[in-house]
């Protein structure tokens, strides 16, 4: 995790829409997917770049909540950004696959309906991304310490670790 999000495109696209939001999402997912028995690390990576698709939408220095919604492909982006980012760094690509289909379906906001069925994992990514949403999107700007980020990532991957080591145990 720590390699993926030091990365400059992680951290390029992840400033856009928040670090910490994206941290607090990852820890959200490691703990949904920790409870229903799915695979921690997927679930973590998801929620870790799950917004890497921003595109900010102002207009006159002022978001634009009007564009946002009609032009907006976040999903879309991301879960292409993600998988690029993804196989760069080795990863596995039936996992980045994986990784990237929770992207693409995180959030119903571009899909023509809203009736879709998720697998487990992508429920997980939708639901811990809901888990930290503020109103009025307040949960892009949040801010977080760099170091405090890098030890947050550090400590997570800590987790995933230990759950891996537990499943193959
Ligand atoms: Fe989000």
């Amino acid at each position: 995790m720590l390699d993926i999000f030091e990365h400059h495109i992680a951290q390029k696209y992840l400033r856009r829409s928040g670090i910490a939001h994206a941290i607090a999402v990852a820890y959200h997912a490691f703990h949904l997917a920790k409870e229903q028995g799915i695979d921690v690390d997927v679930a973590a990576k998801a929620g870790l770049l799950h917004d890497m698709g921003h595109y900010t939408w102002y207009r006159n220095g002022n978001w634009d909540y009007e564009l946002y919604r009609k032009n907006d492909i976040h999903a879309i982006k991301g879960a292409e950004r993600a998988h690029k980012l993804l196989i760069r760094l080795g990863e596995n690509p039936v996992r980045a696959k994986e990784i990237s289909l929770a992207i693409l379906f995180h959030t119903d906001s571009f899909l023509p309906t809203n009736d879709i069925v998720r697998t487990p994992l992508q429920q997980i990514v939708k639901g811990a991304d809901e888990k930290d949403e503020e109103e009025g999107g307040l949960h892009h700007y949040r801010k977080i310490d760099k170091a405090k980020a890098r030890a947050s990532i550090i400590r997570l991957d800590g987790w995933i670790d230990k759950e891996l080591e537990n499943d193959s145990a």
